[in-house]
């Protein structure tokens, strides 16, 4: 049985053939530790490093590629933006669709730290009225801190609405880009992002263990590790300026050769079409399950206010029996459960049920969602 992967939101699956050959070659190939000395190795690896915060600047329109540091993933960058700018007594307003990279530091950090955290509530179908974020603003607020799409239901945040109403009232826009990067235009001018956070192994087609952190220049943010940065190593003191100020110890540096043939085959494909094949292919599904009585179906209708990301319930069965069967009988990967997204569970009302998740890429084909859909009928059918 062919396996049919939908679980892009998860981690991007297969990866372009340039990611595959970028990691071995540096494996086999090159092997230097960038920033750690003078020979050729590590000279070409340090290249690495800089041409892939190159192509990420160009994606993202940020004019300083130096300030993007990689970090293992958006978690860790996440967890560097909200420790390393938010004081005791500041308050932070996410909203209700946020996944738990962002909502359990906040929560810690309200416990320990003596932050204030206010989610702003979204609609049912994940969806966020700026008007709500604006609501929530309080004399001590620091930050607005919100997701770009929803891992669970794909609804795409008005990014530039929020960082509209941030300038205004003189606040930090961090947004997490992990369902967006590599997928959605992001332009960190247009949008006002003030810290741009992403993982490399979703839509950037990146190996797993890779991600940044773009902070805007002029920004103050204490770092949250310091150690060898191959640079100023005569003091004591960690350096002030980025990236070695977010980046101590080695990096994952075959991770970020691949990370780069991913950004470079995105720019290649353009984003544009990758988005527009994801698209169609959305629309076909979401039409498909839609035609299924059983089925209940979460997030926007319009295509356009999401991306590939489709969650569904088929009424009677649970997610996790209807995940293991669309495996087990139809070789499709999906993922069932909370998504680690509790809060957007109980936002769209299925925190007691879950969900099942089909996420789509750049790789799935029309023969994919005829499957999908066939299988979903089938189960359903059987149900009854
Ligand atoms: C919206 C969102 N934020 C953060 C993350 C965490 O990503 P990572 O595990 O790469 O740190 C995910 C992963 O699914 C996500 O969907």
């Amino acid at each position: 049985m062919r396996t049919v992967y939908m679980d892009n939101a998860a981690t991007t699956f297969p990866k372009p053939e340039e990611v595959y050959q970028a990691v071995d070659y540096f494996g086999r190939n090159l092997g230097g530790n960038p920033g750690r000395g003078s020979n050729k190795a590590t000279l070409q690896a340090g290249s690495i490093l800089m041409d892939c915060r190159e192509a990420l600047a160009d994606l993202f329109n940020i004019a300083d590629s130096s300030h993007i540091a990689f970090t293992f993933n958006i978690t860790e960058a996440i967890n560097i933006a909200l420790k390393g700018l938010l004081n005791p007594g500041d308050h932070v307003i996410s909203s209700s669709m946020e996944h738990n990279a962002v909502a359990r530091p906040l929560h810690a950090m309200q416990q320990c730290f003596g932050i204030e955290w206010t989610m702003a509530p979204c609609a049912g179908d994940g969806s966020m009225d700026p008007n709500e974020v604006r609501k929530a603003i309080r004399p001590n607020s620091k930050m607005i801190c919100v997701l770009h799409a929803s891992n669970l239901t794909g609804t795409i945040m008005p990014i530039a609405e929020i960082g509209k109403i941030a300038r205004e009232h003189e606040l930090l826009l961090v947004v997490d880009a992990a369902q967006t990067a590599g997928v959605i235009p992001i332009d960190v001018e247009k949008q006002y992002i003030d810290v741009l956070t992403f993982t490399g192994h979703k839509g950037l087609l990146g190996p797993q263990g890779t991600g940044g952190i773009y902070v805007q220049p002029g920004l103050a943010i204490k770092s949250l590790k310091q150690g060898g940065t191959g640079s100023l190593s005569e003091n004591l003191e960690h350096p002030t300026f980025m990236p070695d100020l977010l980046e101590s110890g080695t990096h994952n540096t075959p991770g970020i050769a691949g990370l780069l043939a991913g950004v470079n085959y995105i720019k290649q494909e353009g984003i544009e079409k990758i988005h527009k094949h994801e698209q169609r292919l959305s629309r076909m599904l979401m039409n498909g399950l839609q035609s299924i009585p059983q089925v209940e179906l979460y997030g926007p209708v319009d295509i356009d206010r999401k991306t590939a990301v489709i969650s569904f319930n088929i009424k009677g069965m649970d997610c996790g029996e209807l995940s293991m069967s669309l495996d087990h009988y139809y070789g499709i990967v999906s993922r069932s459960g909370l998504h680690c997204a509790p809060l957007a569970h109980q936002t769209i009302g299925t925190y007691e049920t879950g969900a099942c998740r089909l996420s789509l890429g750049y790789f799935n084909r029309e023969e994919d969602i005829e499957l999908a859909i066939r299988a979903v009928d089938e189960l359903a059918v059987k149900q009854l």
